[in-house]
């Protein structure tokens, strides 16, 4: 049941931008299964499917490019500038190059969900390649994820001063703000 699927809200204390990263690797590995789930159905409901399918595009087009805007522009430079060793260095470049991995096989996974979000009826014409894609998106997701939390994230923690990791707590927060709507008396500022 795709719908009834929930995820656990993100603990109020102790948040620290390394757990902060930490809770947004569970939501991804929960999408990522969520993708594993609608490709392998063939049962479910078409409204039950094509809900999953907007989620999944809403998900990977909103909130994945937030976190990966957190690691390339909010973490990457501050441990740059801290000195990471000769192994967190390559970590941090290969987390890079996976991060443009990821995003080339999501061009070609969030059509297809937002086809099926429309059209669930297509369930059947899309199977292949979608279960193909999706097996690959867990798998890449997965690795990628490994390697942040083991040969990354351990020494970011250690190396940040906690200024550095305050400013990049920030900064996640203020991707994730609501923007303000504009009043009447300040459109135009
Ligand atoms: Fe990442
Ligand atoms: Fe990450």
């Amino acid at each position: 049941m795709f719908v009834q699927l929930r995820f656990q809200p993100a603990p109020a204390a102790p948040e620290d931008a390394f757990q902060l990263l930490l809770d947004c690797h569970g939501r991804i590995r929960d999408f990522s299964q969520l993708a594993l789930r609608l490709a392998r159905d063939v049962e479910s409901p078409p409204r039950e499917r094509s809900e999953a399918a907007r989620r999944l595009e809403r998900y990977f087009t909103e909130a994945l490019p937030r976190h990966v805007a957190d690691e390339d522009l909010s973490l990457a430079p501050r441990l740059l500038r801290a000195g990471l060793s000769p192994r967190g260095l390559e970590a941090l470049h290969e987390m890079s190059r996976q991060h443009v991995d990821i995003e080339r096989l999501l061009a070609r996974l969030l059509p297809t969900w937002n086809a099926l979000a429309t059209a669930p009826e297509l369930g059947p014409e899309l199977a292949a390649e979608l279960r193909q894609d999706s097996m690959r998106l867990a798998a890449l997701l997965e690795s990628h994820l490994l390697l942040e939390e083991q040969a990354l994230l351990p020494e970011a923690r250690s190396l940040l001063s906690p200024e550095d990791a305050r400013a990049v707590r920030a900064e996640m927060r203020a991707r994730r703000a609501p923007k303000a709507e504009p009043r009447g008396d300040e459109g135009g500022r």
